[in-house]
């Protein structure tokens, strides 16, 4: 995984077929997303509840490209070894999910992977400062967790604006989490992300018979944010 600032969509599966996982995986990577986004939720930190480490490591064989595990779980500590067997290639925990944050990072990294940063919408970017020397991404939830097809929230753009002033020239990617579409990928672009996570704008119109349209959402997404 080399470092680059160039767009990345990556759809999440929370929105694919949830008995058909690898050939949907197989159908988003032919048509050419960049990364593969796993949604964690455990019915505690966020009202729902999805998948456990057993199915992260079943689907990640049919991943040939990066799986971007986003945990929405709490208490996260004890599940990182579990999500990083599971072959999570990015494991990125919540600010709000405990009060050891800078523990977590640590046994994030310590387990092999590359360690991600999450903020709700209701959260500021104090802490952050204090944590870049220990990420590799930040994830800007644009919606608040726990759904997807819910609307983006426009106030994260300043956040964003700000995060990427913050981050200067380390090798941190921006990552922007829900809601996102053709409409709204060049609102973050131009603000700074890298990142694009997006469920229903990537999976809506297609299935595994018919996967084209994934193709078309997808470099309907790229164009709109590059365009930015
Ligand atoms: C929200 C999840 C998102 C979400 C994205 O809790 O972290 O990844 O499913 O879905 P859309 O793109 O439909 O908002
Ligand atoms: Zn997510």
């Amino acid at each position: 995984m080399s470092f680059s600032r160039q767009i990345k969509i990556a759809p999440s599966i929370l929105s694919a077929d949830f008995a058909n996982f690898g050939a949907e995986i197989r159908a988003i990577e032919a048509e050419g997303c960049d990364w593969v986004h796993v949604d964690v939720m455990d019915g505690h930190f966020v009202p729902n509840l999805t998948f456990g480490p057993p199915l992260v490591k079943a689907i990640r064989p049919h991943i040939k490209t990066v799986m971007d595990v986003h945990l929405m779980i709490a208490p996260v500590d004890p599940y990182i070894e579990a999500y990083a067997d599971a072959g999570a290639d990015i494991l990125t925990a919540h600010l709000e999910a405990g009060p050891h944050i800078h523990r977590t990072l640590q046994a994030i990294r310590g387990a092999g992977c590359k360690a991600g940063l999450a903020l709700n919408p209701g959260t500021g970017l104090d802490d952050v400062g204090h944590l870049l020397d220990m990420i590799d991404l930040v994830c800007v939830m644009t919606v608040n967790p726990g759904y997807g097809g819910q609307k983006f929230i426009h106030s994260q753009i300043e956040k964003v604006r700000s995060l990427r002033a913050m981050i200067g020239d380390r090798p941190i990617h921006i990552e922007i989490d829900g809601g996102i579409t053709p409409e709204t990928a060049p609102l973050m672009a131009a603000a700074g992300a890298d990142v694009l996570v997006a469920g229903s704008a990537v999976f809506k119109g297609g299935s595994v018979e018919n996967p084209a349209p994934y193709g078309d959402n997808i470099r309907a997404i790229r164009a709109a944010a590059e365009a930015a």
